[in-house]
C-alpha cells in the first residue's frame, strides 16, 4: 500500500511572460514506512512539490493521494481537518509559537482538534529528543531574547 501517490502533477505560477511551470507532470509514489529525499538544483521545484504534496498549496492540475484519499477533491474544511490529522510539516525556520512552551508546541495540533494529548507519549517524545529538562521553556521567546541581546551588543560594542 502506498502512503503517497502523485499523479501527473502540474503547478504553474504567474501568467504571460512571467509564467513559470514549477511542476511539469510529476509522477511518483511512496510506500508506507519508506523514507525519501527530494534533491534538485535551486529553482527546480522542491518547495513547490512539498507545498502541494503537503496540501498547503493547490496544484494547477493532477492528483495527490495520501493513504488512498484524493486530497484536492475534499472540500476546504474537510481538507483542513485531514491536513491536521495526517500531515506533519517541519519548516526550515520551524514556525514555533513563541507564546507556547516546548510541550505546548508539541501538543497544540491535538488541542486544535479537541483531543487530549497522551501524556506518556509526549514524555517519550521529549525524552527521545533530550528535551526532558526544557519542556517548560519557550523556544520562540528564547530566540527573540537572543536577537535582542545580539542587537544590543551590536549597537553598544561594535563600532
Ligand atoms: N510564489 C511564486 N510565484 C512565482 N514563481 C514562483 C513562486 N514560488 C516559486 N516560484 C518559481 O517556481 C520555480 C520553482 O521554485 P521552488 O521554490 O519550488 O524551487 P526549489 O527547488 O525549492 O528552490 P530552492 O532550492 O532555491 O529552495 C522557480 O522558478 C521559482 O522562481
Ligand atoms: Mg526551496
Amino acid at each position: 500500500m502506498n502512503i503517497l501517490e502523485v499523479q501527473d502533477l502540474c503547478k504553474t505560477y504567474g501568467k504571460g511572460e512571467a509564467r513559470v511551470q514549477a511542476l511539469d507532470h510529476v509522477n511518483f509514489s511512496v510506500g508506507k514506512g519508506e523514507f525519501i529525499a527530494i534533491v534538485g538544483e535551486s529553482g527546480s521545484g522542491k518547495s513547490t512539490l512539498l507545498n502541494v504534496v503537503g496540501a498547503l498549496d493547490n496544484p494547477t492540475s493532477g492528483k495527490v493521494l495520501i493513504d488512498g484519499q484524493e486530497v484536492f477533491s475534499m472540500p476546504e474544511k474537510e481538507l483542513t481537518v485531514f491536513r491536521r490529522r495526517n500531515i506533519g510539516f517541519i519548516f526550515q525556520s520551524f514556525h514555533l509559537i513563541p507564546e507556547l512552551n516546548v510541550e505546548q508546541n508539541i501538543t497544540f495540533p491535538l488541542l486544535l482538534d479537541y483531543r487530549k494529548p497522551d501524556r506518556r507519549y509526549v514524555e517519550e517524545l521529549l525524552e527521545y529528543c533530550d528535551y526532558g529538562e526544557v519542556y517548560r521553556k519557550y523556544p520562540g521567546l528564547e530566540r527573540t531574547y537572543r536577537n535582542f541581546i545580539r542587537k544590543n551588543f551590536d549597537e553598544n560594542f561594535r563600532k
